[in-house]
């Protein structure tokens, strides 16, 4: 059987109509009932008395003179009233005078009882005296019917008659009257229902509204109900739109990103060739060099008393030229073997490097003077020849771009960030303007002419290059006459 929680609003509504007229009849009914039946039996008792002692009344003389057949007479008179089956009227010393039953003869009559009355079976017995002033001159007996079974099923089947009329109109009223209660929750949860079977399709969903019925709280609960599926309406349209876009613009990106990586492995791929290229032009450049340069420096010794003063001279150019060439593509040559020419990464002594670096640079730190200061250095994950190269390029800018009129200083300083080391070298020298600071980095770059400073600007483009195959980055911090730092960045060893 369905548990009585779960059947619907409109059953439960009906049987609480029919469960509570049905209740509220039955009452009525056994109250009427029991009444009626109290009420009929004191009505009896009070008809009998009459009865009693009108009989009672007229027997008096026939008492007096001992005359039966009259009292006989009188009681017979009694045969108009149905519900009485027997009477009797007894002398003051219990003899039965005279008596009458309903039934004709062979009745016993009980001896005579005190006043009073009391009920046998669904009958009464009573006994009334006869009395002549302050005298008792006899009594009467009357037996009568009292019908109470008779009348309670009577009544009982009224009552249920009447019981079942009421349900069927209570029924028939309720149906009507339950549907303004229950239809309109029916119709709240019906429109809840659509919506989750159309869970796919928000959008559409929430576009239906429930029917409001009145101005009760059913109908206060349905434009709630109502309001709510407007807000969720726009709130999902609003969700609706921001997917749409935010998906477009994953499209669009993922597309941006494509392009990217594409570009990316077109650069990387000229870049290597671009290296080989430098790598192998410069190395082949170095031959037909060593030729001119040789045979300049053959012809000085040999024709140099044929020579007048302008041949010399050019000879001189040609000499310097095929010198600074040579140097241009010794530095080229480095600068490609970086990538070329490359050793894998590992535990390296930074302390190492950097001793290797000044020893290389002994012969300009004596005679520029210069005064250094150095922390001790950490290992770091890195390629030996490449830090002693990264150091010593660094150092060697400190020292030629000094100012003259005081004392170099050159610090050298380590400090661990997250999972890398930042190396600082730092100098009191000339200073780079802050326009500058970028442009330093890139190769051939130079802020000076050579008669000012010596150099080819290949120097911090090396520098940038070996940081950055390092994982590192590399930058420069400085004030123009008071001295620069150039920090970077390399991996420590975990
Ligand atoms: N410590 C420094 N102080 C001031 N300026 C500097 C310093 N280091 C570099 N520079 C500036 O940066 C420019 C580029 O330096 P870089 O080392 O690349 O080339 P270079 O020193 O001119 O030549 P080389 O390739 O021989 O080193 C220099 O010409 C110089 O003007
Ligand atoms: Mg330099």
């Amino acid at each position: 059987m369905k548990r009585i929680k779960d059947l619907p609003i409109y059953k439960k509504l009906l049987a609480l109509i029919v469960l509570s007229s049905g209740v509220s009849l039955l009452v009525a009914g056994t109250v009427i009932v029991v009444y009626d039946a109290i009420i009929h039996t004191d009505q009896t008792l009070t008809d009998l008395k009459t009865q009693a002692e009108i009989v009672g009344a007229s027997s008096t003389a026939a008492l007096e003179f001992n005359d039966p057949r009259t009292a006989h007479q009188y009681l017979s008179t009694l045969n108009a009233k149905q519900s009485i089956i027997a009477a009797a009227i007894y002398t003051p010393d219990g003899r039965l005078f005279a008596s009458y039953a309903r039934d004709g003869a062979g009745r016993v009559f009980p001896t005579k009882e005190n006043e009073g009355s009391r009920i046998e079976e669904d009958n009464v017995v009573l006994f009334h005296p006869i009395r002549q002033g302050e005298k008792t001159v006899g009594t009467v007996y009357l037996f009568a019917y009292l019908g109470r079974t008779e009348r309670v099923l009577r009544y009982t089947g009224i009552v249920v008659l009447v019981m079942l009329c009421g349900l069927a109109i209570g029924v028939l009223v309720s149906t009507k009257l339950q549907s303004m209660i229950s239809a309109p929750i029916r119709d709240i949860t019906k429109v809840a229902q659509n919506m989750i079977h159309h869970e796919i399709d928000p959008v559409h969903s929430y576009r239906q509204r429930a029917t409001k019925f009145g101005n009760d709280e059913i109908g206060v609960l349905t434009d709630a109900f109502n309001q709510m599926l407007t807000h969720m309406e726009k709130r999902d349209a609003a969700l609706v739109e921001a997917n749409r876009s935010l998906s477009a613009e994953v499209t669009e990106r993922k597309r941006a990103q494509k392009l990217l990586d594409r570009k990316i492995h077109d650069l990387a791929q000229s870049n290597a060739e671009l290296e080989q290229f430098a790598y192998v032009s410069s190395h082949d450049l170095q031959e037909p060099l060593r030729m001119v340069a040789s045979y300049a420096q053959l012809l000085e010794r040999r024709y140099h008393a044929r020579l007048d003063e302008d041949g010399l001279e050019f000879l001189k150019y040609i000499v310097d030229g095929a010198k600074r060439m040579r140097q241009l593509i010794d530095d080229l040559l480095t600068f490609s073997r970086i990538g070329t020419q490359a050793q894998q990464l590992h535990a390296v002594s930074s302390e190492e490097a950097l001793s290797t670096a000044l020893a290389n640079l002994t012969v300009s730190i004596q005679e520029s003077g210069t005064r250094l200061m150095r922390d001790p250095m950490p290992e770091v994950l890195a390629d030996r020849s490449q830090l002693t190269q990264l150091f010593q390029n660094l150092i060697s800018n400190a020292i030629v771009y000094r100012r003259q009129d005081v004392p170099l200083q050159i610090s050298v300083h380590a400090e661990r960030t997250g999972s890398q080391w930042k190396f600082s070298i730092t100098d009191n020298g000339i200073g780079i303007a802050p326009e500058h600071r970028e442009r330093i980095f890139v190769i051939f770059q130079r802020l000076h002419g050579r008669e000012e400073y010596p150099g080819t600007g290949i120097g911090l483009a090396i520098c940038k290059k070996i940081v950055e195959r390092h994982g590192g980055r590399i930058w420069v911090d400085s004030t123009v006459g008071e001295g620069s730092s150039f920090h970077f960045l390399l991996p420590a060893v975990s």
